[in-house]
């Protein structure tokens, strides 16, 4: 089959890791006679350097005429100042929106390969973890009404929560066939105690659940979900949470697992075109230097496969491929305690021969 594949490299150590991700496309297209045809367009600070605006017009179509997108990172501290409006992460925000990706799934599971990377005791993860974050990706307060006012105590600035039941509904039925396929557990996580947002969505999700009898739901605030993931992480199977809390809860699951450099995502909508992303920032400090780990990118492009294109055979060589490589001891910077690291470029090649 043929594929177009919209590259997104963006900043800092994007481009590095999205040309890994590539030589790992390839590689898959090879050996399983696919063909990837890949098209780059700009996004986020460099767009600000070549044309001034964080998400062109091409960029979006671009993606919206691909069948998948491949995302890198954006933003570093070049373009920190900027006003809101034009900052890199505005392009983010803006593809996701204009794509109508309103999931966000974030899988972070515990390679026992990598179990002592964990900062957790070894007693809390003997039995290892597999989590499914499930984030709403296109309301609540990312996309609330915000701005500033005269307020009582003189300049003010405000951002607002909002979810409709549309809104809800939506990502909850995704949640819910999610843990259908998996161990039928899901933990929905709010803040019902205090905002009314949540207790819009702790009915709705109720209401849901009528339909996914088979399917076993409970309510958890985000306070105790934030302790329970560093108490008991086997707890949970899937987990569906807001924008938000779901932002703070995947970099906080991605910790436990070892390093923020393992964990991809997809955002999905209605449709198969899909933006895959690793869950990690554009991590300015080591860019350009050959050394951020790919694997979230490359983890990235296997879910790509599974969810956008059907390929199940592709997409598990991939995460066969990176297994073995953990198994036999390879290990980037931000995991080599004990080893010597293997550069960007290194990890790739490694993760290549084990296709
Ligand atoms: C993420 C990132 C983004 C988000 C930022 C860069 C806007 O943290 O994908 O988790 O908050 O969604
Ligand atoms: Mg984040």
């Amino acid at each position: 089959m043929n594929y177009t594949i919209a590259l997104l490299k963006g900043d800092g150590i994007g481009p590095e890791i999205v040309e890994s991700a590539v030589e790992v496309l390839r590689a898959v297209g090879k050996k399983f006679n696919h063909e990837f045809e890949f098209k780059s367009y700009l996004i986020g600070g460099i767009a600000i350097d070549k044309v001034g605006e964080p998400l062109p017009k091409e960029t979006v179509d671009g993606c919206l005429s691909a069948d998948s997108v491949l995302l890198g990172a954006v933003g570093g501290p070049k373009w920190d100042n900027l006003g809101g409006n034009v900052r890199p992460e505005k392009a983010l925000l803006g593809i996701r929106s204009a794509m109508g990706l309103f999931t966000n799934l974030r899988p972070a599971k515990l390679y026992p390969a990598l179990k002592d990377e964990c900062p957790l005791k070894a007693e809390i993860v003997e039995n290892g973890f597999d989590i499914m974050i499930v984030r709403e990706l296109t309301g609540g307060i990312y996309f609330g009404e915000r701005g500033y006012r005269d307020g009582k105590y003189g300049e003010e600035a405000f951002d607002t929560e909002a979810y409709s039941r549309m809104e809800i509904e939506r990502i909850a039925r995704v949640a819910f066939e999610t843990a259908r396929k998996r161990n039928k557990k899901l933990t929905s996580i709010d803040k019902a105690n205090v905002l009314e947002t949540s207790r819009l969505w702790r009915k709705i999700v109720k209401e849901i659940a009528k339909d996914y009898p088979d399917v076993e739901v409970s309510d958890m605030l985000v306070d105790n979900a934030a302790m329970q993931l560093v108490k008991n992480p086997a707890q949970f199977d899937v987990i569906v949470t807001s924008n938000m809390f779901g932002d703070i809860l995947s970099d906080e699951a991605s910790q436990i697992t070892g390093s923020i450099g393992m964990l991809p995502s997809a955002s999905l909508g209605d449709t198969k075109r899909g933006l895959y992303e690793p869950i990690h920032g554009s991590a300015p400090d080591i860019a350009g230097q050959n050394k951020a780990n790919p694997i979230a990118t490359i983890l990235s492009c296997a879910m790509m496969l599974l969810y956008s294109f059907d390929l199940k055979k592709e997409s598990d060589a991939i995460l066969n491929a990176v297994d073995k490589t953990l198994e036999q001891g390879f290990r980037t910077f931000d995991l080599a305690r004990t080893t010597t690291p293997l550069s960007t470029t290194e990890m790739t090649e490694k993760i290549i021969e084990n296709l």
